[in-house]
């Protein structure tokens, strides 16, 4: 007889503890041990959360090369099923070889479930018949568990699920987040002290009201945004390093709709609006895909949603400041250019639609579909397509963690015709659709890869831009680990063409993210190792820093409405010099729209209570010690960029936070 030391970890939350008994059976290439009781000393303690215990399967002879184990419990008689929430397990064989079979799933049933030993094998290194077997047939259940599903015409699929429990347990919250997500949901008007508000479908009267309100939850950057929200330079700077980072571009030519003239606008004691075009110093936003939108309604009142468009200028002190401001795509009489030099309301009022329609497209289009949805399009296709065993999806499979069921939230809280977001928002109702459809067909591979992206909306040189200084370092240090990890299980190109598994995620994403646009860059095949590693880097700088973004300062420049309303009740101006304090006041939203956005925007921006930063890897996925070196290696230079970071914020007015990888998850978890 021969023996086999079994190790076996309950993962440590909430939950994963299981009394059934638990059944192992080893598989290796000579062949496989009985399925064996697991039973120890410690009784019905051993599979507890947090346990690590140890148990002997005995064979009649060695077993060669473990594949895989079979694992099953069984509940005691008048013992409901439970949920088992194992880590891994570990097998020592008597030879003196350690194998290891990470799990991390739940087993919430009595069936037998295969897990295979840690090393990864793309399809055709999988040479043994029971390996391939359970390949099969693990990708045979995620095609039955993960089904494509379409949300509406035009924008991505999504998973097809009809509440959080319905999704497969393996993706769900674990308990903690779930208990507090529900709570922050329901509390968080009730945290700001707001309650008792939400139904008040009054105008405000005046901004201390609003201060008082808000002052019960402020942070340091929401009290500076109060602060200084009518000043030009917060409003440029916004720009580039507030939640939308995406929109602004250099200026090389004015747009043939936008008649800015030289005479209209102070340049700083600069040429002309030409010299300065020439010399790179002008900059444009322009909100063209809100042109023509029908806005919503709220508390029964017509609301108005703008397609502005922004100059800025670039000082010779490197300061953005706002030149010009048109609120309409159309030139025309009734639609004014605004500038710095009108009165003090014309030229804030301009500045608040802009915010405004702001706020509709950052989380409509750079928050929701070019994060949220795209995360859960790359999770879909790697659980569809890719088995547990596969290289990629051990480097993934973290960086998808609650993006399933977070997503499923949102669609049934924020964006359904009952959700926040279709109440109380300008783009909520008939408006969101059109916006989401003409979003992701301006999405583009190389808007979605920031170095490209940089490059081409040529900010290259803005001064204070931290959104890129941060991310352009941050691609590259995540470049540099996958670029590591797929150069060991990718040794050549043609081994990327053959891995059909890997080929049909990437069409999946293509046909079921993409929509299958041509035009657009985004790969429909792999046909090398660098363009494979590009867009995996991609998908984890989308799911992680891309999203930390767009996503964490939500509070802190939306708190204070006035800086980001989220809808607006009266019209822009068609002349200058018609608007005052009252009717400022009278165009922003009713009380009750403006607590729900601030409720919302706290609720998203808050940290949960079991956060997994860039880079940790609390799952062992990867057994091979490359791969473990690597994800050291990674974990190093995020820790230098960190420190890097808070260095540089020490001496900024406002810090830049949110791209500090020691602040941010490793997926779109919120
Ligand atoms: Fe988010």
């Amino acid at each position: 007889m021969v023996e086999y030391k079994v190790t076996v970890s309950t993962t440590n939350i909430a939950t994963a503890t299981t009394f059934s008994n638990v059944f192992i059976k080893l598989v290796g290439t000579d062949g496989e041990s009985d399925r064996t009781w697991l039973l120890s000393l410690k009784g019905v303690a051993s599979f507890f959360r947090g346990a690590v215990s140890s148990f002997t399967v005995s064979c009649p002879a060695s077993l060669g090369k473990l594949v895989l184990i079979e694992l099953d419990k069984q509940r005691l008689p008048f013992i409901p099923e439970d949920s088992w929430f194992p880590a891994k397990v570990e097998v020592k064989s008597p030879e003196g070889e350690t194998y290891h079979f990470p799990i991390y799933r739940w087993i919430t049933d009595n069936e037998v479930h295969r897990f295979r030993e840690g090393t990864a094998l793309k399809v055709f290194d999988d040479n043994h018949h029971l390996g391939q077997y359970s390949r099969e047939q693990e990708l045979n259940q995620r095609a039955q568990d993960y089904v494509w599903d379409v949300y509406a015409e035009g924008i991505p699929h999504i998973i097809k699920a009809e509440s959080p429990s319905s999704l497969p347990s393996e993706v769900r919250f674990s308990f903690t987040k779930s208990t507090e997500f529900a709570y922050t949901a329901k509390a968080s008007l009730t945290e700001l002290n707001l309650k008792g508000l939400d139904d008040c479908t009054e105008r405000w009267d005046d901004l201390d009201t609003i201060n008082r309100v808000f002052c019960c939850k402020r942070t340091a950057i929401s009290e500076y945004v109060q602060q200084h929200w009518k000043e030009d330079a917060l409003f440029a700077y916004q720009f580039l390093n507030g939640v939308n980072p995406m929109l602004i571009r250099r200026c090389t030519v004015l747009p043939r709709n936008f008649p800015v003239t030289d005479d209209m606008v102070c340049l700083h004691g600069q040429g002309s609006l030409g010299d300065e075009m020439k010399k790179g110093n002008i900059f444009l936003c322009d909100y063209k895909n809100f042109d023509g939108l029908k806005a919503n309604t709220i508390n029964g009142k017509k609301q108005y949603l703008m397609a502005p468009l922004i100059l800025l200028h670039k000082t010779p002190e490197h300061k953005l400041m706002p030149i010009a401001i048109q609120l309409k795509q159309t030139p025309a009489d009734d639609n004014p250019i605004f500038l710095p030099t009108d009165s003090e309301y014309d030229w804030l009022i301009a500045k608040i639609f802009v915010r405004s329609t702001d706020f509709n497209e950052h989380q409509l289009n750079v928050h929701l579909l070019r994060t949220h949805l795209l995360a859960e399009v790359f999770a879909v296709s790697l659980l569809r397509n890719l088995p547990m065993v596969h290289p990629l999806y051990k480097l993934l499979v973290p960086h998808t963690r609650y993006t399933l069921q977070i997503n499923l939230l949102a669609r049934i809280r924020l964006i359904s015709e009952s959700g926040v977001f279709t109440q109380f928002t300008s783009s909520g109702g008939e408006a969101m659709a059109t916006i989401l459809k003409r979003s992701l067909a301006s999405v583009t591979y190389s808007s979605l890869c920031i170095p490209d992206d940089i490059t081409e909306r040529g900010l290259q040189n803005v001064p204070n831009f931290y959104y890129r200084d941060d991310g352009l370092q941050l691609w590259d240090i995540i470049n540099r680990f996958v670029k590591g990890v797929l150069s060991y299980y990718y040794k050549t190109d043609a081994e990327v063409q053959k891995d059909s598994e890997l080929q049909k995620w990437i069409l999946d994403i293509f046909e079921h993210g993409f929509l299958s646009q041509p035009d657009k860059g985004i790969p429909q095949r792999f046909t090398t190792v660098a363009e494979l590693i590009k867009f995996v880097t991609m998908v984890i700088f989308t799911c992680s820093a891309q999203h930390s973004a767009v996503n964490t300062g939500q509070y802190d420049y939306g708190g204070w409405m006035p800086n980001t309303p989220t809808s607006l009740q009266l019209p822009p101006p068609t002349t200058k010099g018609t608007t005052d304090e009252t009717r400022m006041l009278q165009t922003l939203p009713d009380v009750n729209a403006t607590v729900q956005g601030m409720a919302s925007l706290w609720l998203l921006s808050k940290p949960s209570s079991d956060f997994v930063a860039l880079g940790q890897y609390p799952e062992e996925h990867f057994s091979e010690e490359v791969p473990r070196k690597l994800i050291k290696d990674f974990q190093g230079e995020l820790g230098v960029l960190s420190a890097a970071i808070k260095i540089r914020n020490q001496s900024l007015e406002i810090p830049y936070t949110c791209m500090d990888p020691a602040e941010f998850e490793n997926s779109v978890a919120i």
